[in-house]
């Protein structure tokens, strides 16, 4: 989701993030901040030197972060990187092959009827390809095999832009009323969710199998889903059509996600406050509290104008059943997918997990809203490598922990549990249930560290490290930075990579750096902190998902490039040094067509297929575009990728990278 658009969606919470109220009024100063105001550092390093001469006790630790490597000359990528620019379609690097792979539109479910544009109905949208794919998953055929040429692939679809899908029908009309009639509301939420297709290479090229039984498409509209964990039953879940707080019709705004080592999906609901309407219900409304931090109602889609649950005056605990992390089985194309709510209630971003040394299943998330938290869950069980099919509910018990990154370079995991600390009765929370379903209030009360927008968070297995894209803030004011957050405004965005003690992803205490402060390397303040020079093609901003592949490389995709102001290029994909001389630059890959983020991406098990997830190509930002300069609709949009067919509008899609000689992408 672009920034704007996020702006868009958090009218109602930003009003709590104004200048006169800050993000965390509960928040004290560490001994870190006060260190860090009074040296108004400029680099982590500097900063840890300095703390460590305060330090009598000497707290501070090591640095760098204990088993690093020595710097080494040379990049460990081998690719001629592109050019950074704008124009209307995709690009790759030299030796590459970039090839579309799905459509929104196109057939998953077997059977289901040609995209036509013109005639689109939520019947036909139900079967097909949703709109905006983001999160993309691959999981092997047969299962367990580590099949790298046939396999599930599972895409999110995040979200749905009116006046690209619509002719001449989405959006409002000139006086703001909206144009959505009750079937273009269910053609949006059957665009919705997400898709599994089963997808093979033969002679070095990908294609959808169109016949398989594996094929299925999950909606906002339709798909049943059981609702699990310690949140589950509670009466703060219940409504009229589930008096039992467990059963719930679909799942929305769904972004990043991840996939676990039994063989799931999951995938996070992110910013599903925009689809609840009817702000007149806010005040004195029992979830009052509740709805201001999650800015509910965000009113961006008029979908409770046609369907009662998403009106808060008729359906008042309707939001608290969304904002989950949901799993889906895509092995058993008949399973329901389940809402795992152990692992909190926030926009989430992603959900990575890793199998810690212990065997416990540690799942990285990010909330990504404007002062905003990182979180890990750690599970009670611990992962049972002999039978994979016996660790289905290893997410319904656990701890959730959020972060607080301190200015020493220390960084603590703060426990959400009820009882302990302030997360009491005397603040409003009976039980975990309460936590959960305010995780973000309780996570205030902790004292955890309001970040520059947390996305994916995602673990290296290899390193034991793990990174937080950081995609920007700017709300973020000069006088309110931190060590982790040291820019106000902070328009481009970095990247923190924490490091857990020996690779304990279970710790309750890691470390912590900026890797890149993003942004063009021409303004102050801005690159590697180790003070690497970057390509003119290597900077970017707005990091948003990140993939690590087989050889422990990080690959880094975007969201917030644009035409005009910051950054005047496309989204796509960096690889990411993350050692040695070159730590912190980055090298461009694959470049997005106009008005598109780049979302997705993910490797196959032998790295040699890359797949990424082209977003809202045309979209508004197009409009700052020198060549277009104009609303982008469906009728005159920016671009028509990738068919560039009059009368074929522009087309969210998946697309498959392949080495032309068949070598591992990157080198
Ligand atoms: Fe949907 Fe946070 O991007
Ligand atoms: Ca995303
Ligand atoms: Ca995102």
């Amino acid at each position: 989701m672009s920034q704007d658009d996020t702006d868009a969606m958090s009218r109602a919470a930003d009003f709590e993030l104004s200048d006169d109220t800050p993000a965390n009024p509960l928040r004290t100063p560490t001994f870190g901040d006060i260190v860090n105001r009074r040296l108004g550092r400029r680099h982590t390093v500097k900063g840890m030197l300095a703390v460590t001469a305060l330090s009598a006790a000497g707290t501070a630790g090591l640095w760098p972060a204990a088993g690093r490597e020595a710097p080494a000359q040379g990049s460990v990528f081998a690719f001629d990187e592109i050019e950074a620019g704008i124009d209307e379609t995709h690009h790759v690097a030299p030796g590459y092959d970039a090839d579309v792979l799905i459509r929104w539109g196109d057939p998953v479910v077997p059977g289901a009827p040609a995209f036509d544009p013109l005639n689109q109905t939520a019947a036909a949208q139900a079967r097909q390809f949703g709109y905006n794919c983001d999160f993309i998953g691959y999981l092997p055929l047969p299962r367990g095999s580590g099949n790298s040429d046939r396999g599930l692939l599972f895409v999110n679809h995040e979200y749905t832009n009116e006046e690209l899908m619509f002719p001449g029908l989405g959006g409002q009309d000139e006086t703001g009323y909206s144009r959505m009639t009750r079937e273009l509301v269910d053609i949006e939420m059957a665009a919705h969710g997400a898709s599994v297709v089963e997808v093979e290479k033969t002679g070095g090229k990908w294609r959808v199998r169109h016949d398989s039984p594996y094929n299925r498409r999950i909606t906002a509209l339709s798909t049943n889903m059981r609702i699990s964990g310690p949140a589950a039953g509670h009466d703060r879940m219940k409504t009229a059509a589930d008096p039992s707080g467990t059963r719930v019709v679909g799942t929305i705004n769904n972004c990043a996600g991840g996939q676990t080592p039994w063989g799931t999906f999951l995938t996070a609901e992110e910013n599903f406050h925009g689809y609840f309407q009817n702000e007149d219900a806010v005040a004195g409304h029992a979830e009052e509290r509740n709805f201001k931090r999650y800015g509910v109602p965000g009113q961006r889609y008029d979908w409770g104008r046609h369907h009662d649950r998403f009106d808060i005056g008729k359906e008042p605990n309707e939001p608290n059943r969304f904002g989950w992390i949901v799993e889906v089985d895509p092995y058993d194309p008949a399973s329901e997918p389940i809402k795992r709510t152990a692992l909190g209630r926030f926009k989430h971003e992603g959900a990575e997990t890793v199998v810690n040394k212990d065997g416990r299943v540690v799942c990285y998330m990010g909330d990504d809203q404007r002062f905003d938290y990182v979180y890990k869950f750690v599970s009670e069980g611990r992962y049972d490598f002999s039978d994979p099919a016996a660790n289905g509910d290893l997410l319904d018990s656990g701890t959730l922990f959020v972060a607080r990154f301190d200015a020493d370079g220390s960084l603590a995991w703060l426990p959400l549990v009820h009882g302990s600390g302030p997360l009491d009765a005397e603040h409003g929370f009976q039980g975990q249930a309460d936590v959960l379903i305010e995780t973000r209030r309780a996570a205030d009360l902790l004292g955890a560290t309001p970040m520059d927008r947390p996305e994916d968070v995602e673990p290296n297995p290899a390193t034991g490290r793990v990174y937080v894209m950081l995609t920007n803030n700017s709300k973020r004011k000069g006088d309110d930075t931190d060590a982790a957050n040291p820019r106000g405004p902070n328009p481009h965005g970095h990247i923190v990579e924490m490091t857990s003690p020996d690779g304990d992803h279970g710790a309750l205490e890691y470390r912590w750096e900026i890797l890149v402060r993003c942004g063009s390397p021409n303004d102050p303040g801005t690159g590697s902190e180790w003070g690497a020079a970057t390509t003119e093609n290597g900077w970017f901003e707005d990091p948003d998902n990140a993939a690590v592949d087989g050889k422990g490389r990080l690959w880094v995709s975007t969201d917030g490039n644009k035409p005009g102001a910051h950054s005047n290029r496309s989204d796509g994909l960096w690889a990411m040094e993350t050692d040695g001389a070159l730590r912190g630059t980055g090298r461009h890959f694959f470049r997005a067509p106009v008005g598109a983020e780049l979302c997705g991406p993910r490797f196959t098990p032998d790295d040699r297929t890359l797949f990424v997830a082209v977003q809202h190509p045309a979209d508004a930002g197009a409009k700052k575009w020198v060549p277009f300069g104009r609303a982008s609709t469906f009728e005159d949009p920016a671009t028509r990728w990738p068919d560039f067919r009059p009368g074929m509008p522009p087309r969210p899609s998946v697309v498959a990278i392949t080495k032309k000689d068949g070598g591992p992408i990157g080198g």
